[in-house]
């Protein structure tokens, strides 16, 4: 079941909600373990981008609303906090899988990288993309953050990873949620 978040303390109270689920990669890590490390790791290679933080933090929140294989999740989370925090953390979000199968077209030693999950699942998300699937998704205009979103979601599968807790992203989202949508 999918579902729009209206204000920050819905869409906090979601990834505390994360907090008690077990990642639908692993069970040696949370759904919200797994964000807090993309987060994390986007904050060391673009640390001034909070919208692609909090996108890092809150790219797989619609893991649960979604089937076998996640082929709709990107979308159902982009379009669950579009209202709320706007079309650039919303894009984001959509363009952490279409991320994935450029990867996977444009760097030979991307796909030898990937999880036996992550692999499965790449099937049902549409494969490589096309000559035309790679024009269109260069010219989005923060392609480049969708890549970096989508190496970090990689990385971010550490079982017991110590990273910043979620009280630390509080205030970054409720700040871009009082923007409004931009
Ligand atoms: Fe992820």
């Amino acid at each position: 079941m999918s579902r729009v978040f209206v204000s920050a303390d819905e869409l906090l109270a979601h990834l505390r909600y994360l907090g008690e689920m077990l990642s639908s990669e692993s069970d040696a890590f949370t759904e919200l373990e797994h964000g807090l490390q993309t987060a994390a790791l986007l904050a060391t290679v673009a640390p001034h981008d909070s919208e692609l933080h909090i996108a890092g933090l809150i790219h797989d929140l619609a893991h649960p609303w979604d089937g076998p294989g996640q082929p709709k999740h990107a979308v159902m989370g982009a379009d669950a906090v579009r209202p709320l925090l706007g079309n650039r953390v919303a894009d984001l979000i959509a363009g952490h899988v279409p991320a994935k199968r450029w990867l996977v077209t444009r760097d030979a030693n991307y796909r030898a990288q990937l999880t036996e999950d992550s692999i499965m699942t790449l099937a049902a998300q549409g494969g490589d993309m096309s000559d035309a699937e790679l024009a269109w998704f260069e010219s989005l205009d923060s392609w480049q953050a969708m890549v970096e979103l989508r190496r970090a979601d990689d990385g971010a599968k550490v079982p017991g990873a110590i990273t910043p807790g979620l009280d630390v992203y509080e205030t970054p989202i409720r700040m871009r949620a009082s923007l409004g949508t931009t």
